[in-house]
């Protein structure tokens, strides 16, 4: 469980997470919202990327600012939106990171088997020895959700993961976050935009605006065309199809 108690972030004159509480459930939570909403500041003050400027921040009940590195990374993976890295460095070794926290090189037969793993979950076998230079866009983002599946936690925060993944790509990642769910009874926070696949996997949804949670609950009762219009400034109507929530934008 991740909990946030009246986080705040402050770009200069600019609130991006404004006196934020959460209770995220053990599950499938996807952070929907508008561009400059606070989402990824949100995830990054969770995963301790970014300092706050208030607030509290706990991971099954440990406050993370009191938590050593190691041990945070021990329990929560987090990928960030953007990923360049300036070094020319392999597939296998960019998700042999993963494992870094676990004191690990990658070499270790224990180490070994995650790192296989996840590079058989995200598809990458073909491409485990090429350089991130050398991938397509989605290569490379299904690369970095490896690294952050070795890293073998039970919290894993994935900002807008399915970014320039095709269709065959994005179902598989969403199919294996909510087996990691099951299987594994993981918390898992996904930022993303396309609402329909939020209400296809996710249990939970948090809407975030203008650095707030404006709704928070379960797939049913936040994804409505009420919530989403006010949410976007847009106007939707949402259907039922095969017991699915799907928005259809005007
Ligand atoms: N490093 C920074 N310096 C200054 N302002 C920032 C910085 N990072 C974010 N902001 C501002 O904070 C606010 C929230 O940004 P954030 O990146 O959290 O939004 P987001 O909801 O993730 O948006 P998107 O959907 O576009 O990714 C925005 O107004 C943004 O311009
Ligand atoms: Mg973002």
């Amino acid at each position: 469980m991740i909990q946030t108690d009246s986080v705040v972030k402050r770009h200069g004159a600019v609130v991006a997470v404004d006196a934020v509480s959460l209770e995220i459930r053990r599950g499938f939570t996807a952070i929907i919202g508008p561009n400059g909403a606070g989402k990824s500041t949100l995830l990054a003050a969770i995963g301790r990327l970014v300092g706050t400027d208030g607030g509290t921040v706990s991971v099954d009940g440990s406050d993370v600012a009191t938590t050593r590195s190691r041990d945070l990374a021990k329990r929560l993976a987090i990928l960030r939106q953007d990923n360049h890295l300036a070094i020319r460095l392999s597939v296998e070794d960019l998700v042999g990171y993963g494992r870094f926290p676990h004191g690990g090189s990658g070499r270790r037969a224990e180490d070994r088997e995650h790192v296989e793993r996840a590079l058989d979950l995200l598809d990458l076998q073909p491409v485990r020895r090429r350089f991130l230079d050398e991938l397509s866009g989605g290569q490379r983002q299904r690369a970095f959700v490896a690294m952050s599946l070795a890293q073998d936690t039970d919290h894993l925060l994935l900002d807008e993961p399915l970014n320039n993944l095709d269709p065959r790509h994005a179902v598989s990642l969403m199919k294996l976050l909510r087996r990691l769910v099951a299987e594994r009874d993981m918390t898992i926070v996904v930022v993303m935009h396309d609402i329909n696949v939020a209400a296809q996997f996710a249990d939970d949804v948090v809407a975030m605006r203008d650095g707030r949670v404006v709704h928070h609950g379960p797939v049913g009762e936040v994804v409505t065309a009420e919530n989403l219009e006010a949410l976007y400034d847009t106007p939707a109507d949402v259907v039922e199809v095969d017991d699915r929530r799907v928005v259809l934008w005007r």
